[in-house]
């Protein structure tokens, strides 16, 4: 058996802790607001496999695409002995880039979830048992500190899941990320792309309803947790294309006034008829600016793939 280890840089109140925090800022500001990474629970995370395999939700399906055609020249670029995977969830699309890193030795798979940790690392280690697997259960958003680990290093940051973040909050994280790797070591970036708005909407808003109870699922998340009594169906699924900013917007919408109790808060949080919640930013990016980010944080474009349709981008940039 090849080395196995967790460690856990979040202490397991600090969710919990964090959830009430962000609940609390949240739903008393006005406009009111939640932050994405409150959908993934179990039955979250089951929603969002759901969604990847959704006709119209279409990132997913040409980020493979991408992977699978570029993942040798990716390992040849990088020649990475240590592959630092950020989100890493179920870890699916990293067998790919596993299978082409013949160099590697390491694999540093952070996430906030231990159960998608531990699963995944499982499985992977059973199709590469000389790895040596180092799971970080870790919110890294907040900062990172990463194994003695040998380089090059390689993060990889897939998905699109950089667009959840704000404009200044993407300028920290990548500057957090230029802090783990030395010059010549890289950050691997899936990010989706401006398109037409229909596409782009359909994508957060599909026929079949599996967005719409994934949006409500974090209600279902604040009423387990804090003891809230959010009535799932009084709100509606909203997807909207931001065209000053190029993002999608998701937003959960009153469908008439009520007042909810947030028992662990002692709140109770009123919500006029037609009011919204903003539950999701997911920004669509062009190339140049994922040129300007990167460069402000510290690191150069090396190479740009898109899918066939243009659809979807992965960049390679490296440490200066
Ligand atoms: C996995 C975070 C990239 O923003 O497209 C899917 C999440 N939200 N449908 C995205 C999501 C609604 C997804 N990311």
């Amino acid at each position: 058996m090849s080395p196995f280890q967790l460690t856990r840089t979040l202490p397991e109140d600090a969710t919990e802790a964090a959830l009430r925090a962000d609940v609390l800022h949240g739903l008393t500001r006005m406009p009111k607001e939640l932050p994405p990474k409150w959908f993934y629970d179990a039955r979250g995370s089951d929603l969002f496999e759901e969604i990847t395999r959704l006709p119209e939700y279409y990132p997913t399906r040409a980020e493979r695409e991408i992977l699978l055609a570029r993942a040798d020249g990716i390992a040849a670029a990088t020649g990475a002995r240590t592959l630092v995977e950020l989100g890493s969830g179920s870890s699916e699309k990293t067998r790919h880039l596993l299978d082409a890193l013949t160099e590697l030795e390491s694999y540093v798979p952070v996430d906030v979830s231990e159960s998608a940790l531990t699963g995944a690392a499982e499985a992977l280690l059973a199709e590469h048992p000389e790895l040596h697997v180092h799971a970080l259960i870790a919110d890294f958003t907040r900062g990172l500190a990463l194994p003695g680990t040998p380089g090059p290093r390689l993060v990889a940051f897939l998905g699109g899941t950089i667009g959840n973040l704000l404009p200044g909050e993407r300028a920290v994280f990548l500057r957090s990320v230029r802090s783990l790797l030395a010059p010549g070591d890289a950050l691997l970036l899936g990010t989706d792309l401006v398109k037409d708005e229909a596409v782009l909407v359909a994508a957060y808003d599909d026929a079949a309803g599996v967005t719409a109870e994934f949006n409500r699922n974090v209600l279902a998340v604040i009423n387990r947790e804090l003891g809230a009594d959010f009535p799932l169906e009084h709100f509606a699924h909203v997807a909207l294309w931001n065209a000053e900013e190029e993002w999608i917007e998701m937003r959960l919408r009153a469908r008439e006034a009520l007042t909810v109790k947030i028992r662990e808060l002692d709140l109770l949080v009123p919500f006029e008829a037609g009011e919204e919640i903003r539950t999701e930013v997911s920004a669509k990016f062009r190339q140049e600016g994922v040129r300007t980010e990167l460069a402000d944080a510290g690191l150069k474009l090396s190479e740009w793939w898109t899918d066939g349709e243009g659809r979807f981008a992965l960049s390679l940039s490296t440490a200066v």
